[in-house]
């Protein structure tokens, strides 16, 4: 079966072929970052990133059909993220999406966006262990899931201000380091000093399990100002590598604690961040002690792109045969269905 998807949530534009059945591969995949449009604001304007996905989305669905070797009449399901996201680029995806449908009557599979960052793993390691811990981590979204099974996750926590990746966004534009801030610090960041820069692990008031960042965003600005420290001090890399340290064991640490009292048999860490070098490597430590198998996706996969998206919605097609993939009536929603334990597809 050939699976066309679509992501168009935040500031990637992106269409992926997947093949899937007897034999599992993407064909092709075409991501257009916005990234250099976005980079003189420190973040994503929602309304340019809207208009670029409405720009390119036609020229990159053809260019990952002739990659593929195929043409439109070829394709057997579209997959499209639903949400959450920023709610124009979703709905320049779902509009694209729909055209499609109905010109080749293909059924239209939406998927969730977090969802899809977990199954980015399984593109390159089929055969992922249920029970399962899931944290996606990204510029939009710091969730953690335990998934029972594929279609059942529930939510062990979530962040309650920034994401992480958001943190790490504005503290490369606090210090001047330029955007998207995520790999602008790994490349700067020396080996930290938690003497000379100490950073709290974060405690929730009110006994919430639940992820927050803000406080340690507040305390690397208070920091840099103590020691003014600047973009080209000679103190940065060691002050970027406690900061990064710190919040890498801060998401250790949380998802050890969810593992430790929920019989999983496996860890996935997703999404953007999870690119990140010091995040895998306290990652793999921590999981090699408790004897759990640890996955992340390729480093393509972790940040947006679509075979995540084309991938999942061949999943949920196969599990869900029953679902009406013919509706055209389907909206696209900015924020996270997943608000509290339950079933969510
Ligand atoms: O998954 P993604 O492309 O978009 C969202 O769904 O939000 O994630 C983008 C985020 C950005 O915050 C970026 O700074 C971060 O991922 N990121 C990284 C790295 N590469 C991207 N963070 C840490 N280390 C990296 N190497
Ligand atoms: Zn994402």
């Amino acid at each position: 079966m050939i699976v066309l998807g679509i992501e168009t949530s935040c500031d990637e534009t992106a269409v992926a072929i997947a093949e899937r059945g007897e034999r599992n591969l993407i064909r092709a995949e075409e991501v257009k970052s916005q990234i250099p449009l976005h980079a003189r604001f420190g973040g994503v304007v929602p309304e340019i990133a809207s208009r670029n996905h409405c720009e390119v989305i036609d020229d990159l669905a053809e260019t990952a059909l002739a990659r593929a070797g195929l043409g439109p009449g070829q394709v057997d399901l579209l997959a499209l993220t639903q949400g959450p996201g920023l709610l124009g680029s979703l709905l320049v995806g779902l509009s694209f999406a729909k055209g499609v449908a109905l010109r080749h009557r293909l059924p239209l599979v939406a998927v969730d966006h977090i969802m899809a960052h977990v199954e980015a793993a399984f593109i390159d390691h089929p055969t992922i262990a249920f029970p399962l811990l899931a944290l996606v981590v990204s510029g939009g979204h710091t969730t953690l899931l335990h998934l029972p099974e594929r279609f059942a996750p529930q939510v062990v926590a979530k962040t309650r201000d920034d994401a992480a990746g958001e943190i790490l966004d504005k503290a490369a534009k606090f210090l001047g380091l330029g955007y998207p801030g995520g790999p602008i610090l790994e490349r700067l960041a020396a080996p930290g000093d938690p003497r000379r820069f100490p950073f709290a692990v974060p405690k929730m008031s009110d006994g919430s399990n639940d992820f927050s960042f803000s406080g340690t965003k507040s305390a690397l600005l208070r920091l840099a100002q103590q020691h003014g420290i600047t973009a080209t001090s000679p103190e940065l890399p060691t002050l970027i590598g406690s900061f990064l340290e710190a919040v890498a064991d801060y998401l250790v640490q949380k998802t050890m604690a969810a593992a430790d009292s929920s019989q999983v048999r496996s860890i996935v860490v997703a999404g953007g961040v999870s690119r990140n070098r010091i995040l895998r490597e306290r990652f793999q430590r921590a999981t090699k002690q408790r004897g759990l198998d640890l996955f992340f996706p390729a480093p393509d996969h972790c940040t947006d792109n679509a075979s995540m998206v084309a991938w999942l919605g061949y999943e949920k097609y196969r599990a869900f045969p029953k679902l009406n993939y013919a509706d055209l009536y389907l909206n696209s929603y900015s924020r996270a269905l997943f608000r509290g334990p339950g079933r969510h597809r």
